[in-house]
């Protein structure tokens, strides 16, 4: 079969700073899926968006190409509305876990598809396969039934949704071009819109532990994915939350349940309930529902009530004890005064280490692995006071791990003023 374009034609338009056409880009991305362009030219297309951008018609069109790849989702029959959430992955970010059961106390289902670690930042259904016996795969029929039984299902995407992503993402993850804003838009967005959520929340990390290091990036990146939920008829919204800290007190998977059930039972860390409560508040705004009491679910346990209905229908049992690693190991402060920086990015790397994430796809994590964090920026630490616990199942990790965290804290004079900045930087609507 002949094809309707040349892949070098398309290639040398955008190298040469012009506009791809509708039909260019639907055809690219279809030729590509079905392997009539090439990787090495699809490398090349994608270099080129890198370098010269895409206009905001062209990035809705490539979207709208990779949904196309493959199969939609459909929760109309759905007796609630849907509401769903995407964070753009950081470190100690457990916000997934006591977030949708909190949504479903409301009466808005969530379809949260989510994927695996790679790198250092940890991956939600790692996080939930600590649960003895949770499965993460779920047939589209029975995510439909736990959503209409339970109100909220957190699992694997299946390979139907946006396949032209899932071969794109693998090429520009070696080919230096991840970091194009109008390519992670589009790869999020079509996985998102493809779901079938009616409304979505996008949490835009910013900071050292983030995909996006400064605020100018993220704008951008989050006003991106805005426009496209909206030109597809999804209520979107998105929140610039500060990732140069962890978020919470633990990093690593069975650490990171236990800290979500202390949300779930009205405790936990001030700055992971400030997040989940907010993150609620959009997702039940978007879908109609707003100006609900919704700290209210987490204190008088019927968001507990939820998770363990979630956990149970998939699985899982929410009173088994949860794995601990073998090993510990510890970090001291080496003086007096205010903790004014512990890095993201330095303790998410020392948790991937210590074997909480992976370093290639195949690789399995280790459930109890991970950091423990006794001391956040603004609180006053005496030298010697314990500021982190690493924890492993294998004990030669923890040299690495500690190399990892060299520089990554730092202590000002006492009576510095270090201020608590806000969770939540901005918002994008
Ligand atoms: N997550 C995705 O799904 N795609 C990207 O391009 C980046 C992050």
């Amino acid at each position: 079969m002949s094809e309707p374009f040349d892949a070098v034609d398309v290639i040398i338009t955008k190298r040469d700073r012009h506009e791809l056409t509708d039909d260019q880009i639907h055809w690219v991305i279809d030729a590509y899926t079905r392997g009539a362009v090439a990787d090495e030219q699809m490398s090349a297309l994608a270099m080129a968006v890198l370098l010269n951008g895409m206009t905001r018609r062209e990035i809705s069109t490539w979207t709208a190409a990779m949904i196309s790849s493959g199969e939609r989702m459909d929760f109309s029959s759905l007796s609630r509305p849907t509401a769903d959430k995407h964070s753009t992955g950081g470190v100690g970010d457990k916000t997934t876990l006591p977030l949708a059961p909190l949504v479903a106390v409301f009466d808005v289902a969530v379809p949260q598809l989510s994927g695996r670690g790679l790198g250092h930042t940890g991956g939600t259904l790692d996080k939930l396969e600590s649960i003895p016996g949770w499965q993460a795969s779920l047939s589209n029929e029975a995510m439909i039934r736990q959503l209409e039984d339970v109100g909220a299902v957190i699992c694997a995407a299946g390979s139907g949704l946006a396949p032209a992503d899932k071969k794109l993402y693998s090429l520009r993850d070696v080919t230096g071009t991840v970091e194009a804003i109008p390519l992670i838009a589009s790869s999020i967005m079509s996985k998102k819109i493809a779901e079938g959520t009616g409304a979505l929340v996008l949490d835009v990390k910013v900071g050292t532990g983030a995909f996006m290091k400064n605020r100018d990036d993220a704008t951008e990146l989050a006003r991106t994915m805005v426009d496209l939920g909206t030109d597809a008829g999804v209520s979107t919204v998105a929140l610039l939350t500060d990732m140069s800290t962890p978020l919470g007190l633990t990093a690593g998977n069975a650490l990171e349940v236990r800290e979500s059930t202390e949300v779930l039972a009205g405790g936990g860390p001030a700055d992971v309930v400030e997040l989940t409560v907010r993150l609620a508040e959009e997702m039940l705004e978007q879908a109609g529902r707003g100006g609900q009491d919704v700290a209210a679910a987490l204190r008088d346990g019927r968001a507990m009530d939820a998770w363990r209905r979630m956990i149970t229908a998939q699985g899982g049992d929410p009173d088994a004890p949860l794995p601990v690693a073998r090993e510990t190991d510890q970090v001291l402060a080496g003086g007096s005064g205010v903790l004014s920086t512990l890095d993201a990015y330095a303790v998410g790397v020392a948790a991937w280490r210590l074997g909480a994430g992976r370093a290639r796809k195949e690789d399995k994590v280790q459930a109890g692995a991970g950091v423990e964090i006794h001391a956040k920026p603004g609180d006053a630490v005496e030298q010697g006071d314990l500021l982190l616990t690493l924890h492993t199942d294998t004990p030669e990790r923890f040299g690495r791990a500690q190399a990892a965290l060299e520089g990554a804290v730092t202590i000002a004079p006492e009576g510095t003023d270090v201020p608590r900045t806000s969770i939540v930087l901005d918002r994008i609507a």
